[in-house]
């Protein structure tokens, strides 16, 4: 722990979140970039304290929260009282601080799922860290009360799992129905649902949409679990405790698994070197206005690629425009669709198109539609260009391409 969190030492105090939950997380006011995912609104790494006969931590927080996390924890109880840690997670929001906890709290018992013992001990090396491995459906005798074990494989990490707690019926879910949300509200129904929408569906599409059939398998046993969940406790943002609103992530969570798209819905990202791929950007999103397309507009030069990855995840086509530079993509193109394509983001529904102004290589843009098709997006038509400025014709054939994918979707 360094200097500054030790004289940070008193502020911080847990919420209790049910009948024998504290949350003892670490609020990360200035994250702005989560290996690479945009983060203007921060996030929470969440941690949450048991106060049941043996006494449990889920999960700790970012080695630089270590502090944060011991203040909140003794804020209930002296950490030395802790009995058991469950690491949901090896991923260093969760077990950065997973060190100096143990040191501190020299706890009976350490678990994780069976890839989060090799996890752990691969990143934590020469720290004698033990943990022992819980398989799927074991449970933990906490005494008073039980805790169960359910492996997520893939939702976000191979080692990932969820735990929950009977009796209070709280679904730790870790990774998973979490958002990048810094705030001192630690409850979704306190938060703006436009906020809560949006950060929930930019975290699936930025973390989640590359494992989607895992998720969906993990929802298919949250359904089957047999019990009831009184509140999700995911460890980025707030939980959710109204039963609405478990079932209104539950519903987006299959929407996004199954790829679902909202048939009117239209993207267009591109960059422009003298205004010529602009103009064409801006012909195409008149003709799928005209076709009955709703158009995000997301010129690279003022987006994140995180937001265009949400904006993809319910679109139902997808147009992206470059112009010619040095025979290659411009390169904020070839930035955004290296990221999206790590994402995976095919799906049964989704069309599309590129576009683009050149000098004296033309074969830059139909480079970019076999990126598209290499992506899962289908292009129905050929790709469009333009050499140097685009005409009056251009932008009228332009236009006419935007009706005709507009076209092409509808008759999907
Ligand atoms: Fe929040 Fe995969 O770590």
């Amino acid at each position: 722990m360094n200097e500054s969190e030790r004289t940070m030492a008193g502020a911080f105090s847990s919420v209790q979140i049910s009948e024998h939950v504290y949350w003892v997380g670490a609020i990360d006011w200035e994250l702005a970039d989560f290996h690479g995912y945009a983060t203007p609104r921060g996030s929470t790494y969440n941690a949450f304290l048991i106060l049941a006969d043996k006494v449990t931590l889920i999960d700790t927080v970012k080695e630089k929260y270590t502090g944060e996390l011991l203040d909140r924890i003794s804020s209930v109880i002296d950490p030395s009282k802790i009995d058991i840690i469950v690491s949901n997670h090896s991923e260093m929001d969760h077990t950065g601080a997973l060190p100096e906890i143990v040191k501190v709290v020299k706890p009976e018992k350490i678990v994780a799922s069976p890839k989060g013992v090799q996890a752990i001990s691969r990143h934590f090396h020469g720290t004698g860290i033990e943990v022992e491995a819980v398989k799927e459906g074991d449970t933990l005798d906490l005494g008073n009360m039980t805790l169960r074990f359910m492996l997520t494989t893939m939702v976000h990490w191979p080692d990932s799992m969820f735990s929950y707690l009977e009796g209070d019926g709280v679904l730790f879910s870790n990774d998973a129905f979490g958002m990048h949300l810094a705030s001192t509200e630690r409850f979704v129904d306190e938060v703006d649902p436009w906020v809560v929408r949006y950060e929930s569906a930019k975290y699936y599409a930025n973390i989640l949409w590359p494992t989607s059939k895992a998720v969906s398998a993990v929802l298919k046993k949250v359904h089957s679990l047999g019990a009831p969940i009184n509140q999700i406790a995911p460890d980025h943002g707030p939980n959710w405790r109204i039963n609405d609103d478990i079932h209104l992530v539950m519903d987006w969570y299959r929407d996004w698994t199954e790829g679902k798209s909202n048939p009117d819905k239209a993207v267009i990202t591109f960059d422009t070197m003298w205004g010529s791929t602009a103009k064409m950007a801006r012909a195409i999103a008149e003709g799928l206005g005209a076709g009955g397309m709703t158009v995000r507009m997301l010129p690279l030069q003022k987006t994140e690629r995180s937001d265009l990855a949400t904006e993809l995840l319910d679109a139902s086509v997808f147009v992206a425009g470059s112009p010619s530079l040095n025979s290659g993509l411009y390169p904020t193109i070839a930035d955004a669709l290296t990221y999206i394509k790590g994402l995976r983001p095919s799906k049964p529904t989704i069309i599309g198109g590129a576009f683009g102004s050149y000098g004296w290589s033309p074969a830059v843009q139909k480079q970019l539609g076999e990126w598209l098709t290499s992506m899962g997006v289908e292009l129905p038509h050929e790709v469009l260009n333009t050499q140097y400025v685009p005409s009056g014709d251009d932008l009228e054939a332009a236009v006419e391409y935007g009706k005709a994918l507009a076209a092409a979707r509808n008759a999907d």
